[in-house]
């Protein structure tokens, strides 16, 4: 039997360590954590750590320094099944981290990040890819520019190839200027509500309305707003909505946003419709937020 054609997400990944607390903590202060931990973070690393526990078979691409943390995020994507033989290592780079404090009462999630020298992957290390294993891929909005380059080829893949046309979709997470330039590039496009209260739109509706006329045609634009849940606006003009599904006890929301856009890239690659990738995104990110990390995700 052939291979099934994998989904690539493109992106960051670095550690997080995390600590959970019964409180957040007040400046200049020293609290006792519930609990700390390392886990492998970074959006497109989360969002294939959610479609490898949803059974997709999935790739990550991205760059990685040398050393003890980058062999502990190697080790995880290998426990979790995930491709990484598209990763680029940087041996004289320091890799990023970020520091998570976790409130285990509200399931809020404050990050210090720092990316102090690692380069992103390049529309040069992306051309050396064969794209016929992928049937879909994703961007993490990051370096905009090489973003747009590698998504220019597989346009052209999916011009010379159509029986095997590959999905395209981008996140735009950050309220930067240049990641706005991915708005007309994907299939589909994720936009935060950051960077939708950004352009002052304060709800998903307003927001898509207000920035569907940046997306190429026949584009749907996807904005997941917490405990609102999720709405999409396609080229027939239909605002389509699902409701969060809340967990019965809300505990951490670190990757929330990550897990939904998993759930949905994982319905769309199958064919599934707008309105049941939008559920479906939400259920699985709303399951999320019951327990810590991702390994609860796991369909039984
Ligand atoms: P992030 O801040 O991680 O980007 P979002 O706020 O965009 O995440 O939320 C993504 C999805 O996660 C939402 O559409 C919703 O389905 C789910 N979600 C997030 N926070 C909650 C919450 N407090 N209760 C229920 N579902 C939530
Ligand atoms: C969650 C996350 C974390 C990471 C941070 C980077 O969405 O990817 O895993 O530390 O965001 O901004």
């Amino acid at each position: 039997m052939a291979e099934r054609k994998k989904i690539l997400c493109v992106g960051l990944v670095c550690l997080d360590i995390i600590s959970v607390v019964e409180e957040y903590p007040e400046e200049d202060t020293d609290t006792r954590c519930v609990s700390q931990r390392w886990q492998r973070g970074g959006n497109a690393s989360n969002s294939c750590t959610v479609l490898s526990l949803l059974g997709a078979p999935c790739a990550f691409m991205g760059s990685l320094a040398a050393g003890p943390v980058a062999d502990f995020i190697l080790e995880d994507f290998q426990k979790f099944g995930i491709d990484v033989s598209l990763v680029s290592e940087h041996a004289q780079c320091v890799s990023p981290a970020s520091v998570v404090i976790s409130n285990i009462h509200t399931g809020s999630r404050t990050i210090l990040h720092m990316n102090r020298d690692l380069p992103d992957v390049t529309a040069q290390d992306f051309s050396r890819i064969d794209l016929a294993q992928f049937k879909w891929i994703h961007w993490e909005g990051r370096n905009a520019g090489e973003q747009v380059k590698m998504i220019q080829q597989v346009e052209t893949f999916n011009a010379q190839r159509p029986d095997q046309r590959i999905g395209i979709s981008v996140e735009i997470e950050k309220p930067r200027e240049p990641l706005y330039e991915l708005f007309p590039c994907g299939d589909v496009v994720f936009v935060s509500k950051d960077v939708a209260r950004h352009f002052g739109f304060d709800s998903p509706e307003a927001a898509l309305k207000g920035l569907y006329p940046r997306v190429k045609k026949g584009a749907v634009l996807i904005c997941a707003w917490a405990e609102k849940g999720a709405d999409a606006l396609g080229p027939d003009g239909l605002l389509l909505h699902s409701d969060a599904f809340p967990p019965e006890t809300l505990v951490d929301t670190l990757g929330a946003g990550d897990t939904f856009n998993a759930g949905v890239l994982h319905t769309l690659s199958n064919g599934g419709s707008v309105q049941d990738a939008l559920t479906f995104g939400c259920r699985v990110a709303g399951r999320k937020c019951g327990f810590h990390g991702y390994d609860g995700i796991r369909e039984k």
